[in-house]
């Protein structure tokens, strides 16, 4: 972790702002570019995207229209597993965001087996289109099957991750491996927001129910990557560093948990 909190170091030596704007579901075009200026000025510095959106243009244009300096925003894709050729994509995807380089690019699920697209992974890297590589909805076991081939680690394996889908043993063993867990849907999509327990915790903090769910991510050394399109919601979701859950809110809230501390990704895979 940085002195200030707000980032953490990879493996790789690269920093990572441990807060997102995730933009799944957000569709290209004044929409997207809203959010993302909107994330901006709220003063994010990571924008969390990926080839299979389809919004990279508008993420692209907003970063570009913002005025932040290019080397101030972490910016994330991810490689569509049902392409090819991980560096070939990883150069398409620069076009369409406009940028020379992305901080961070990693294989979108694991399809096809979890190894045979981290040749292009590492190209990608070895090219400068990526400054970090790495995964996501990655088992244990899988990432254990890449680690054992790989000559270039993968530093994060992004998983979806909350007091609800708490993967305990997901999270102990990549903290052994040094790979940093990214929480996405880290609201269950909005599903969690409703729960009477959190909302209990909110209301005694004076604190939203997404606010709770994000900060218990922080404080679970995740990186978190809370989506939404509404600028007094994404305002809402980055004032998570000047309250602190109690151990007894964090035990609250791991009693949540129904996946019994897996160490799989999804409960449900989609590919
Ligand atoms: P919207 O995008 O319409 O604001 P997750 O991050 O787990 O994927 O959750 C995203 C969902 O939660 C979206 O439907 C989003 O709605 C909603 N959401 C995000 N932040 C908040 C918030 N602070 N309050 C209420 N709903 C929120």
């Amino acid at each position: 972790m940085t002195a200030d909190g707000r980032a953490r170091v990879l493996a790789d030596g690269n920093e990572i702002p441990v807060l997102g704007l995730g933009v799944w579901q957000v569709p290209e075009g004044r929409e997207c570019e809203d959010t993302v200026r909107w994330a901006l000025e709220a003063g994010y510095r990571h924008v969390d995207t990926a080839q299979a959106y389809g919004n990279e243009r508008s993420v692209g244009r907003a970063l570009r229209e913002s005025g932040v300096p290019r080397e101030d925003i972490f910016v994330t894709t991810k490689f569509y597993p049902r392409g090819k050729d991980a560096e070939a994509e990883a150069q398409r995807s620069l076009e369409r965001l406009g940028v020379d380089y992305v901080d961070l690019y990693i294989i979108h699920w694991p399809q096809g087996g979890p190894t045979w697209a981290w040749d292009g992974m590492q190209r990608a890297r070895e090219r400068g289109y990526a400054r970090s590589i790495g995964v996501s909805n990655f088992s244990l076991g899988e990432l254990d099957e890449l680690l054992a081939v790989a000559d270039t680690r993968p530093v994060v394996n992004q998983v979806q991750f909350s007091p609800f889908e708490d993967r305990r043993a997901l999270l102990d063993g990549c903290e052994q491996r040094d790979v940093v867990i990214e929480a996405y849907s880290p609201l269950g999509t909005g599903r969690h927001l409703g729960d009477d327990r959190v909302g209990r915790i909110a209301d005694r903090l004076g604190r939203t129910p997404a606010q709770v769910l994000i900060r218990w991510c922080l404080q679970r050394d995740l990186v978190v990557l809370p989506k939404s399109t509404h600028r007094e919601r994404i305002e809402e979701n980055a004032q998570v560093f000047d309250f602190t859950l109690t151990d007894d809110d964090m035990a609250a809230l791991d009693a949540l948990d129904t996946t019994g501390g897996t160490d799989r990704a999804r409960e449900r895979k989609w590919w």
